[in-house]
Order: structure tokens, then sequence, then C-alpha cells
């Protein structure tokens, strides 16, 4: 029986993280967590659990040299830079669009990355990756491999940014896949989740089971028991236990 002790500021850790307007992120990525997408786009980096994921996905659509990553991990420095010009460049309406405010980007996580269909020139901000063909094949498999689209045109409201088809966030599967079968958002799920506050009331979804926990304390001791847990960056932790079956 393991016993951890879950930490308030452990709320802003984690593959489920929601960062967004709303919720700024709070941590720094270690640089161990990273990894470069490949030898040949060594400069882009991604999480190295989502790059496993990323890469086994490419691999079995064929992807090679047709997708290729145009923006991954980006420091804060960098996520300024990328406002700051895009407000010269495209103006302030276009901006808000299409750049998240520094501290706001998914990108600074390390979960997230946009891909571009390998076809001259590709835009740094709004790579072309169209609802057909290999980048298609990606998007209808991309849930099975831990990646949701995470800025959809029908979410807009909720998650203040434009329709991004090229915009992949990793949040690990089997989230990723109740995410697409529900047609959420990762801002509609989170909260979602808030429902299934205990192991006893938990959402089972094919042999895992998941739940929240809410932060209110400083501090929660808590049975690991194998589960896996990650921060909401809101106002708790979601548990995800894969329930093995006994022969
Ligand atoms: N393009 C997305 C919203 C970002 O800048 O994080
Ligand atoms: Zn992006």
């Amino acid at each position: 029986m393991q016993k951890i002790i879950l930490k308030k500021d452990d709320i802003h850790k984690g593959n489920l993280i929601l960062v967004n307007q709303m919720h700024p992120l709070k941590q720094k990525v270690e640089q161990s967590f990273l990894e470069p997408f490949n030898s040949k786009y060594h400069s882009v980096l991604i999480s190295k659990e989502a790059n496993k994921w990323l890469q086994n996905l490419l691999e079995v659509i064929d992807a090679d040299n047709k997708i290729v990553p145009v923006s991954g991990y980006r420091s804060l420095f960098e996520q300024t830079e990328i406002y700051t010009s895009s407000i010269e460049e495209n103006g302030l309406e276009f901006t808000k669009q299409y750049v998240a405010y520094p501290n706001t980007s998914e990108h600074q996580t390390g979960l997230a990355i946009d891909l571009g269909l390998n076809q001259e020139p590709i835009d740094f901000i709004r790579p072309a990756f169209p609802y057909q063909g290999i980048c298609q094949d990606f998007r209808l498999k991309a849930s099975q491999y831990g990646f949701i689209e995470r800025y959809t045109s029908d979410k807009t409201n909720i998650t203040n940014i434009s329709a991004e088809e090229w915009h992949f966030r990793y949040v690990g599967y089997p989230h990723s896949e109740i995410i697409e079968q529900n047609h959420f958002c990762l801002e509609e799920y989170i909260d979602y989740l808030r429902k299934f506050d205990s192991s006893n009331n938990c959402l089972k979804f094919e042999n895992y089971e998941i739940y929240y926990i809410a932060m209110e304390s400083e501090e929660k001791e808590f049975i690991l028991d194998g589960a896996e847990i990650s921060g909401n960056n809101v106002d708790g932790f979601i548990v995800t236990k894969r329930i093995i079956d006994k022969e």
C-alpha cells in the first residue's frame, strides 16, 4: 500500500492541467520532462511521454515527411516574443484569436504541438492541417494515442481561441478518448469530472476508473495503489486507475 501526500501546489502539474486565460500556468516545466521531436527537428521540444505516443501515431499512419512539427514547447520568453511580434504584424484582434497571452499558453507546458502539412510555405502561427488526407488520418487516430484537437470551431466561446486545426494537446489515454467521444473541450471535461468525486463514485471507461479529488486543504493523504495522478491546474487532482483483471 503506497501512501502519498498530495500537496496543493502540485495541482499545477500533470498531463491534465487546464491552461487558459482563466487558469494561467503556475509552474515552470523541468527541462528533463522534455525531449526533441526527433533528430531532424531537434529544436522542437515536447514532453517525453507525449512524444512517445506521437511518434507511434505518426509511424502507424506513415506520416514521415508528410507531417512536420511546427511549434512545440515554448518558454515564457518565446511565447512573449510570438505574442508581441504577432501584434505588430497581424494586429491585436488576430493575435488574441490565435496566440495565447504569455503564461496562458499550453505550449509552455510541453504538452502541446502544432503540426503542419509539409507543403511550403508553412505558416508558423497557422500552419495548414487540412481535414483530409494524411492530416485527417492523424486527426482520426489522435485520441487513441492520448491527443486531442484542442481548439475546435464549436467551442470558441468556451476556449476563447479560434479554431486551430493544427494544435494538438496531449492529455493521455483514456482521457483523450472520453473527450473525443463526448465532443468535449478540455474546459468541459475538467468540469464534468467534478461530479465523480471518489473511488466509489467514479467514471468508468473501458478498464479505467477516473475521479476528481478536490483540494481545499494544503495537504491530503492518498493511497496510490497503482493509480496515476494529475493536477487540473484549477482546484484539485484527477485520479486515473487501470483495473487489472484478476485471473
Ligand atoms: N496558439 C495557441 C492558442 C497558443 O499560443 O498557445
Ligand atoms: Zn499551438
